[in-house]
């Protein structure tokens, strides 16, 4: 038997009050107070031979997402040091639209650590907002010698 769908929102992600959806969310809805740093939608290529998105095209995605705010703060070539943490919570399909949300939670000598979330909107007809992914990254930023350099104050 299918589980009913909780209808209230989870603690750690607020409904979004500001910017009204065009059709009503489903269990789930995009968060606030995260930064929306990457939209984007897997291809038939993307897929795995369980008909799922390949979790190596989530984890280049992320990577690429989790880069956008440490580049922002280090005004300059940055390089991904450590990936600490990476959870798959639900499959992707073909036809979710992905958005990933960033938010920096903290900033070292050189490094950036980011945190970033995953979610999946899916069936346009009855719109579900489901996260997917859960990951942490740490970037350092490079001088042009590929070495360590002190972030900008
Ligand atoms: C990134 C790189 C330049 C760092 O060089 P390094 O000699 O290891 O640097 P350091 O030990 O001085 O550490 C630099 C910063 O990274 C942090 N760091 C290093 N290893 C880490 C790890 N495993 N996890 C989290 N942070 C780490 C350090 O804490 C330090 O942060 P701080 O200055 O804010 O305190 C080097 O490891 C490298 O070139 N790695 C390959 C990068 C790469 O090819 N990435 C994939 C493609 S972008």
């Amino acid at each position: 038997m299918e589980s009913k769908p909780d209808p209230s929102p989870s603690a750690d992600v607020p409904t979004r009050a500001a910017h009204p959806p065009t059709a009503p969310l489903g269990p789930q809805s995009l968060p606030d107070g995260r930064e929306l740093v990457l939209r984007v939608m897997p291809l038939p290529a993307d897929v795995n031979a369980n008909g799922d998105i390949f979790g190596g095209w989530i984890m280049a995605q992320v990577d690429l997402a989790g880069a956008v705010l440490p580049s922002r703060i280090a005004r300059g070539r940055i390089a991904t040091v450590a990936v600490n943490e990476f959870v798959f919570k639900q499959p992707v399909s073909l036809g979710d639209l992905l958005s990933f949300y960033a938010k920096v939670v903290r900033v070292g000598t050189t490094s950036i650590t980011v945190h970033v979330e995953v979610y999946a909107e899916r069936n346009p007809a009855n719109l579900q907002v489901v996260k997917v992914t859960e990951a942490s990254l740490t970037y350092v930023a490079i001088d042009r010698e590929g070495r360590p350099r002190a972030l900008p104050t």
